[in-house]
């Protein structure tokens, strides 16, 4: 009785709150993966089968503007009148269907969302051509002057599409639930090399003209382009990297593993599905860690350390190659079941290359940065929920540590609960069965019903998946992973300066994840001379690894007196480096400690982020929280 009151209660939830499917081309009632309502788009993609986009760009750095044509295939399955895309800031010229010019329409902006595009189609119009360039305001877009490169010789552009920017860069059905192969013509200046994802050219040709193809569908949130002075070195042979002249040896060494990532990868959730993986290096200016773009993951130069220590970033973007790319997010509320899944693949892919005492840290520092994250945005709040509800907002705002920590704990929880083995079956099970396809968390969770849990009442008491997926906080039941590795970091981080210091200390063999750790564990009343003595200790201001000289600069930004060295390095690593994650904590910490330093140097350093960056900073620096 109890077995069957839960489950049907939990059922009963989950469909309750299952928004109005409206998959692709109407197949929504018999395909259990058809995507559900996505809110985040305005075009009509369920009735208008977009199959397949040819584009034939042009990229102008001069004007700095993307022009030329969108070529769709399409389907008018649901023989509607009207096809509506999304673009946002884009100038739309002309558009022909099926060679004829029609009069095409496009709405006022709306906030977030951008403009609806409107064409005219008939029942069994098959080619819609849209003539645009994109306007100041693209927000996928990022135009580098020259200094702002590596090389400081020639201009670089990369776009970042998720999770709804590609309507900057090109008139498109933008939703994540919406899959279509591409082709593109991509005209660039002759010194600069042209890279998507997608099939990639590994060196510059003379005629300035690249040509790519993307046969595998994908949603428009993957589009990606990076332009430059860009080189190629190979790992083995379906591995590789690609960055500026500048940057390609230091990269080349330390993604030497990348290779044997990616066979680690497939040993534990099956084959990789896209060809080759290869990763490019970008500018500082990279507005995030990495990008999972298929075929050629977008990085950051800040996880380039020299000495191959922050490359568990590269496993989380492989990993997407499964969870994400392959079985994609129905809706932006959905993220978890990208990034969340995520997570927990690439611990898993760590734990299979440097042992369990080393993914046991991953963990534990994932579960301290989820305890912040709730406490910030409040244990009860809506947004700490994995099912995000982001109707009428920007999906901006789900981009939280919620999706990523909440979700792969939510994830670890069930390994632990019906054991490793199964879970692993089941996941890669998962992988297969919905491969290229989209998912909602509704879906998700009776899939996990049918598949794995089989309604058993004792699995669900235990698991409590409602208070995970629809409850706020984080539920009692949460792993935790207690690293052994972490008791001489922690022991230490409690004596030093009391009377112990560096010279007494052994750290020879400390990860990143220790030194962590130990910085995480510095008091928050920190005195001059300790933060001092910690320097002339272990060098933190002039390290090379950007996430211990981030977790140094929020030490330092504890302590009621400026320390200078720090201070100095801080504005160094300010002034070039774009990645949000580290950026906005340091000016919201700057902000309350020197609102007049913070203002000048984002003043100085502003044009050197991207422009989502600069719409986050611009809020900060003006004293506003951010939303
Ligand atoms: N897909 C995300 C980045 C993203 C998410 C961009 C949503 C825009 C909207 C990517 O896979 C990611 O999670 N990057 C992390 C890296 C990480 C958690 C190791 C980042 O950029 O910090
Ligand atoms: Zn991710």
């Amino acid at each position: 009785m109890l077995k069957n009151f839960c489950i049907t209660a939990v059922l009963l939830f989950v469909f309750a709150s299952c928004s109005q499917p409206a998959g692709e081309g109407g197949k929504a009632t018999t395909d259990t993966t058809a995507s559900a309502r996505d809110e985040h788009t305005l075009s009509n993609a369920d009735s208008v089968k977009m199959q397949h986009l040819d584009l034939d760009i042009k990229v102008d750095f001069g004007t700095k503007t993307i022009s030329g044509s969108a070529a769709w295939a399409i389907d008018n399955r649901g023989k509607v009148k009207t096809l509506h895309l999304d673009t946002y800031d884009l100038t739309i010229d002309s558009v022909f269907v099926d060679g004829k010019k029609v009069v095409h329409t496009l709405d006022s902006m709306i906030q977030f969302l951008g403009s609806r595009l409107n064409i005219p189609i008939q029942d069994n119009s098959k080619e819609v051509v849209i003539w645009y360039k994109t306007g100041k305001n693209a927000r996928a877009l990022q135009w580098l002057e020259p200094h702002q490169t590596g090389g400081k010789k020639y201009p670089f552009l990369y776009t970042q599409s998720e999770s709804i920017y590609a309507r900057s860069w090109i008139p498109c059905a933008d939703g994540p639930g919406i899959r279509y192969t591409y082709t593109a013509k991509v005209a660039v200046p002759k010194d600069a090399m042209a890279l998507m994802s997608a099939e990639n050219p590994q060196q510059l040709n003379d005629s300035g003209i690249y040509h790519f193809k993307m046969d595998i569908p994908v949603p428009a949130y993957l589009m990606a382009l990076a332009v430059g002075d860009i080189r190629f070195r190979s790992i083995d042979s379906r591995t590789g990297v690609y960055a500026e002249p500048t940057m390609i040896d230091k990269a080349r060494y330390e993604f030497a593993d990348v290779g044997k990532m990616v066979a680690t990868a497939e040993n534990l959730y099956g084959p990789y599905r896209w060809g080759r993986y290869d990763v490019i290096v970008l500018p500082p200016g990279f507005p995030i860690g990495g990008m999972e773009n298929p075929r050629l993951t977008f990085a950051t130069p800040t996880i380039i350390a020299g000495d191959r220590s922050l490359v568990d970033l590269v496993a989380h973007e492989l990993a997407h190659s499964w969870s994400g790319n392959l079985v994609t997010n129905a809706t932006w509320n959905d993220f978890w079941l990208n990034e969340g899944f995520t997570n927990y693949f690439e611990r898993r892919i760590t734990e299979a290359m440097l042992g369990k005492s080393f993914s046991d840290m991953s963990w534990e520092l994932g579960y301290q940065t989820l305890v912040a994250n709730v406490a910030e945005l409040g244990k009860d709040s809506k947004d700490t929920w994995l099912k995000l509800d982001l109707k009428g907002r920007d999906p901006d705002d789900g981009l939280t540590d919620i999706p990523y920590e909440k979700g792969s704990h939510f994830l670890k929880l069930i390994e632990n609960t019906v054991g490793r083995q199964k879970f692993d079956a089941f996941l890669r099970k998962y992988f297969d069965e919905h491969a290229f396809k989209t998912i909602t968390t509704e879906q998700f969770l009776s899939y996990m019903d049918a598949n794995l849990l089989h309604g058993d009442s004792t699995l669900y008491n235990q698991i409590n998946v409602k208070a995970w997926v629809y409850g706020p906080g984080i539920p009692p039941n949460y792993p935790r992973s207690n690293p052994e590795r972490f008791k001489a970091a922690d022991s230490i981080a409690a004596i030093y300066g009391h009377g112990i210091y560096g010279k007494d200390i052994e750290t020879r063999n400390w990860s990143t994840f220790e030194w962590l750790e130990f910085l995480h564990k510095m008091p928050d009343n920190i005195s001059i001379d300790m933060v001092k003595k910690l320097d002339e200790d272990f060098r933190f201001s002039s390290s090379g690894n950007s996430e211990i000289l981030f977790a140094w600069f929020v030490v330092a930004l504890k302590c009621k007196d400026d320390y200078m060295p720090a201070m100095t390095a801080m504005e160094g690593f300010l002034s070039t480096v774009g990645r949000r994650k580290f950026i906005e904590p340091l000016y919201t910490a700057l902000m309350k400690r020197n609102p007049a330093l913070a203002k000048e140097w984002y003043k100085k350093y502003r044009s050197n982020y991207h422009p989502l960056a600069q719409e986050s900073l611009d809020k900060i620096t003006a004293g506003q929280k951010l939303s």
